[in-house]
Order: structure tokens, then sequence, then C-alpha cells
């Protein structure tokens, strides 16, 4: 039986190691027929990258670092020659400093707060961009959030501005790609321990608050994430853009 993706080519940007939730997407997407183009941070996470490739089906393992054009450029001009056609678009990627993700938001510093709004959020306009020149049969672009673009949790901090403005460089990207064919959405998962995560300080704290306050008494699975995903960048999904879908047990919706 053909998979919900058969035929796709998806670009995952994030994926560091088995715990990403890129990951998650990857084996969901591999699942449903998709090939993955799987891009990596630096020389130090090539050999890791590499051997999940190795567990799915046709894929390609590209450096980019999303702060460098030179690399991104380089990306788009390898996946133009190598597979001519990029259906979908994973952005899952953040970078804050240590020290701006614990304390008060009040000492973020100026360079602490542009970094992490340049790794953070405008790398998916760059990503999109890229990616955007190869969605020649329309496309689907996804990024990662979190519910701290609302709402406050404490020690998320700079993060939560961030992604904010992730959120919002998502609406645009809708609106601006949508003539052709190309829709853009964010997951807003719950709180999963990999290791971005775990440099937000309490996030065990918030781990557990779900699993008793959350409609589902629990967080969620990179797998769900990864199931999600397959709707939003699937035929399923196909009048879905510009929306933030909560995957999150459904915490978003307590007020006490
Ligand atoms: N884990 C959670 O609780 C949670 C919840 C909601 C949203 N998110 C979001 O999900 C996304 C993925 O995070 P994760 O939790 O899987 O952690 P992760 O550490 O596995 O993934 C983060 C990725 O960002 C990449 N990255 C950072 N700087 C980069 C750069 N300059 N160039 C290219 N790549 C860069 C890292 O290489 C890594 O692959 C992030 O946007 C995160 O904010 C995470």
């Amino acid at each position: 039986m053909a998979g919900l993706m058969a035929g796709q080519n998806a670009l995952i940007m994030g994926v560091a190691n088995r715990w990403s939730i890129a990951w998650g997407i990857a084996r969901s997407f591999a699942r449903e027929g998709a090939r993955c183009l799987l891009t990596y941070q630096g020389e130090r996470q090539l050999d890791t990258v590499t051997e999940l490739a190795g567990e799915l089906p046709h894929s390609l393992v590209l450096p980019c670092d999303v702060t460098k054009d030179e690399e991104l450029e380089a990306l788009r001009a390898t996946l133009a020659e190598q597979v001519g056609r990029v259906d979908t678009l994973v952005h899952s990627i953040a970078f804050a400093r240590t020290e701006d993700l614990r304390g008060a938001f009040v000492d973020t510093s100026r360079d602490g707060f542009l970094l992490a709004q340049e790794v953070s959020a405008f790398s998916l306009v760059a990503a999109a961009r890229a990616a955007a020149t190869l969605m020649t049969n329309g496309g689907a672009i996804v990024t990662l959030t979190f519910a701290a673009s609302e709402r406050v949790f404490p020690n998320y901090n700079v993060m939560a501005t961030a992604k904010a403005s992730l959120e919002s460089s998502m609406r645009y990207l809708a609106h601006d790609l949508g003539p052709r064919n190309i829709r853009a959405n964010a997951i807003s998962a719950g709180p999963i321990k990999t290791a971005s995560a775990r440099a937000v300080a309490g996030l065990g704290d918030f781990v557990k608050v779900y699993g008793e306050k959350a409609p589902l008494r629990r967080t969620v699975s990179q797998e769900e994430v990864g199931d999600a995903a397959v709707f939003l960048c699937s035929a399923l999904g196909r009048g879905v853009t510009g929306q933030v879908l909560y995957v999150d047990a459904g915490y978003h919706i307590m007020g006490f």
C-alpha cells in the first residue's frame, strides 16, 4: 500500500540525535513513503546523522548551519542538482545561550536576544526562501514551536520571544507562499526531553506538570509529533496553512 507521502522529497533540518523531534518526524515520513533529506549542523554531528540516515531508505545527508548564508545556498544548489524537487521542509531548529534559559528574563543580554532570534526564528525565513525555489509542485513547510510563545513558562525566557517571532514568521510565509500552493504551519509540541530541552532550567518540572494537568495526563512523544507532521505535510492537510497545531496532550486549553 502506498504511504501518505509516497513520492515526496522531504528536507528535514534539525536531526541531532535519536532523541531529536526531527528524528521522530523523519521516521513517520519514511514510514509514509517520503524520501528524507537530512541536514546536520557541523562535522560534530556528521557521524550520528549519517548513522541514523542509514535506517531510512534512499535518504541523503547534507551540511547546513543556518547562521551561514553560504551553507544555505550550497544546500539549495546541491538539492537542485541531486534531487530536483522538494515537497516538504521541516524546520526543527532552535538555539539560545544556556545562561539566557534560566533566571530572570529582564537580565537577557542584547547579544543573547539577537542570537536566539537569528537561529530560532530568522532561520525559518532563510530556509523557507531556499526550499521554496525547489517546491515547483507546491509544498508544505512545518516548524516546531512551544506554548511559551504566548504564555509565561519561567526559565523559557529568551526562547519564548523567539518562538513568538517564529510563529509570526510562519504566518507571513503562509501568506507569501500560498499563491504558489506552498503551505506553512507550526506544531506546538508539549515538553519532550531532548538535548535542546535539557538546556531549559526546570524542563523536568514542565513534564511533571503536564503529567498532572494536561487533559491526557501526560506529555507527548517524538512519534506523536511526527504523525501530526505527516498530516500537515501530506494531502490530508492540503486545506491547512498558517496554523499552530498543538500536539501537547491538550495542556494549552487549561486555565487552572
Ligand atoms: N523538546 C521540547 O520540549 C520541545 C517542545 C516544543 C518545541 N520544541 C522545538 O523543537 C525543535 C527541535 O528541538 P529538539 O527538542 O528536538 O532538540 P534537538 O537538540 O534535538 O534539536 C535542535 C536542533 O537545532 C539544531 N541547530 C541549532 N543551531 C543550529 C544552527 N546554527 N544551524 C543548524 N541547526 C542548528 C541542532 O543541530 C539540533 O539538530 C526546536 O525548535 C525546539 O524549540 C522542542
